[in-house]
């Protein structure tokens, strides 16, 4: 049995609560590429993946993660569902929609910026949502601690004979990158059904786990003697996260390895990371970002986020434009949601 095969096997196996629609759609951009052409770029066949198009909430990746990571909090009965996040979380609202999908209550644990990240970061875009879905939102102080906040509340919730169930920042558990590895067999299938092997995914970087989990799919394609898919991530954390981007995805992979039972070890030898277009910080706005949204919007009239995937595309443009891919290759730009942020930052637009 090949690497991937025992990938696939193990994602088909493990326990998931279904609560997409897969696969989600595959898209050329040519438009995207016909102004790069006319701006005399060298340019590859560029194609965008919608994770941002899955059915709950606004939609998003982190649905994928949750249907694994929700397996196991219905094997051990849980009744409310915590999360953390920054105020404008994709990760908390998809988990709050999932949440009301299951039946399920849900307690989050907001952190915000000093100074905020816009004058109603607050109030709109994300948050709005996550109030709307009936999750029950704890906004901390500037500097507060989410994650102690939320397990206290875990033990006062457990002392009351409830079963709250815990996720950790992101969904990046090692169950969770089995839906990362699931949506990156996925994209190579439909790549596959129009006949090329992108020479590389384009993917924002966050807790990590959507990378990691792509790098382990390529990983393992490679030691099966199959093409090399170079995964191109990019950091939207910044010195705002204690650990680096590099090591954040290392450490997600290499524990999703592990997990997986593989042979040896995941090594980053197709892992390709910037963390050069983060801008001023993370939420933080900057001219590429917004330059980014814009130019996929009237090219595509596809609509990013600015937070994650406005600075994935401001560096993949970057470096289409410096000609790092080859012309006759395929690109492909994961679209991993979080539109909603983008009112909270109306005043940048
Ligand atoms: C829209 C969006 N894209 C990408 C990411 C990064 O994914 P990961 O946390 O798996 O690195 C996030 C994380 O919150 C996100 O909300």
């Amino acid at each position: 049995m090949t690497l991937v095969d025992r990938i696939r096997d193990a994602a088909a196996r493990a326990a998931r609560v279904p609560l997409g629609v897969w696969p989600t759609p595959f898209m050329p951009m040519t438009g995207l590429r016909r102004a790069l052409l006319d701006e005399g770029a060298d340019c590859p066949a560029l194609w965008i993946k919608r994770e941002d198009l899955t059915p709950l909430g606004a939609g998003g990746n982190k649905v994928r993660k949750l249907e694994y990571v929700l397996a196991r909090a219905r094997a051990q009965g849980a009744d409310t569902l915590l999360n953390t996040g920054e105020v404008q979380s994709n990760q908390v609202v998809q988990t709050a929609a999932a949440a009301a999908h299951e039946g399920l209550a849900c307690e989050l644990f907001l952190g915000r910026a000093d100074p905020p990240f816009s004058e109603d970061d607050q109030e709109t875009g994300n948050i709005l949502l996550c109030r709307i879905l009936g999750a029950r939102v704890h906004l901390l102080p500037p500097g507060g601690d989410c994650v102690a906040a939320m397990r206290a509340r875990a033990a006062e919730l457990e002392a009351r004979g409830r079963k709250p169930f815990v996720i950790p920042r992101g969904s990046s558990t090692p169950e969770g990158a089995l839906g990362s590895l699931a949506c990156f067999f996925e994209l190579l299938d439909q790549a596959a059904a129009l006949g090329f092997v992108p020479n590389a995914v384009a993917v924002s970087v966050g807790s990590a786990g959507t990378a990691a989990g792509f790098l382990v799919g390529a990983q393992a394609l490679a030691l099966d003697g199959g093409p090399e898919v170079a995964v191109c991530g990019f950091d939207s954390f910044g010195m705002d996260y204690p650990v680096m981007a590099q090591d954040r995805v290392m450490e997600h992979a290499e524990a999703c390895w592990r997990f997986l039972d593989l042979p040896g070890s995941c090594t980053d030898h197709l892992l390709r990371l910037s963390c050069d277009f983060v801008g001023p910080g993370y939420s933080r706005p900057y001219p590429g970002m917004i330059e980014a949204v814009r130019l996929l919007a009237r090219t595509e009239g596809v609509v990013l986020d600015p937070n994650y995937t406005g600075k994935a595309m401001a560096g993949l443009l970057d470096m289409l434009r410096r000609g790092l891919y080859p012309p006759q290759g395929n690109v492909v730009f994961l679209h991993t949601g979080g539109l909603p942020a983008l009112f909270a930052m109306r005043r940048h637009f």
